[in-house]
């Protein structure tokens, strides 16, 4: 079976040591390909696949049946859910991955909400700015421990993952905060060509957004973090441009 790239990514975040003894939350499944390929080729432990449609969920169960024949009394469960429901009621399972791709950032900053101690790991693919994100870290005692990004078809898809455990990648300013620190240690071709693109819709924006708004003065302030930090690549990459 394959798997788009975008959800391809995303298995690039687990860790795959111990995997048997491993539970794994997969919140808005939706098809469930990404549940199945994980049950299929990793053997966790237990997998599940939450969606809150019931169409979902029917095609999920198509689809572990197609991929998935000859399984049976088997830990991979996939049930029509509110995925945030279902984790405030189920805080007994010690989960260590809970993986949210395309529900958005707004998805993302409510299930941190949560403070759900029985979480050890979020894996979030979004296709929005994820600074908000990074931002509030810091308030449910969480740390950022590795970013990605992709660009598939002209669209961007950020990929964050965050653990309980403390990391090197600290977000202690606005500036670690927008730019990201994990981008700041590590340098990523796309992510420079992201920022490059934000830069030219703020300059565009600045032409029609009125000077002493408050709008203005924020986009102000994140074209300067992108300037400082496209001035500390260039000069690590030594390039005089
Ligand atoms: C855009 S799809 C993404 C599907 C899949 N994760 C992917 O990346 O291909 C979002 C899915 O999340 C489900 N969803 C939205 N809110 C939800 C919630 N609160 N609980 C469970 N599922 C939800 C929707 O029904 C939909 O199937």
């Amino acid at each position: 079976m394959n798997l788009p790239l975008r959800l391809l990514q995303v298995t690039q975040f687990l860790d795959y040591k111990n995997i048997n003894q491993k539970i794994l939350i997969d919140l808005g499944c939706d098809h469930g390909l990404l549940s199945i390929y994980l049950y299929k080729y990793y053997f966790f432990k237990k997998i599940y696949g939450l969606d809150q449609s019931k169409t979902a969920i029917a095609n999920a169960l198509k689809n572990k049946k197609k991929y998935l024949p000859e399984l049976k009394n088997d830990n991979l469960h996939f049930l029509v859910a509110d995925g945030l429901k279902w984790l405030q009621n189920n805080t007994n399972i010690l989960i260590d991955y809970i993986i949210v791709a395309g529900l958005g950032t707004h998805f993302a900053l409510n299930l941190l909400k949560l403070k759900l101690d029985n979480v050890k790991c979020y894996v979030f693919c979004l296709n929005t700015d994820i600074s908000k994100i990074r931002s509030s870290l810091k308030k449910y005692h969480l740390f950022l421990k590795e970013e990605a990004i992709v660009k598939i078809k002209n669209h961007y898809y950020f990929f964050i993952k965050i653990t309980k455990a403390k990391t090197n990648f600290l977000m202690e300013n606005p500036y670690q905060e927008f730019i990201g620190s994990y981008y700041l240690q590590n340098f990523d071709f796309i992510y420079l060509n992201y920022l490059q693109r934000l830069e030219e819709k703020f300059l565009k924006l600045m032409y029609i957004i009125p000077k002493k708004s408050k709008k203005y003065l924020l986009i102000l302030r994140k074209l300067n973090f992108i300037y400082k930090y496209q001035k500390s690549i260039y000069n690590k990459l030594n390039l005089n441009l």
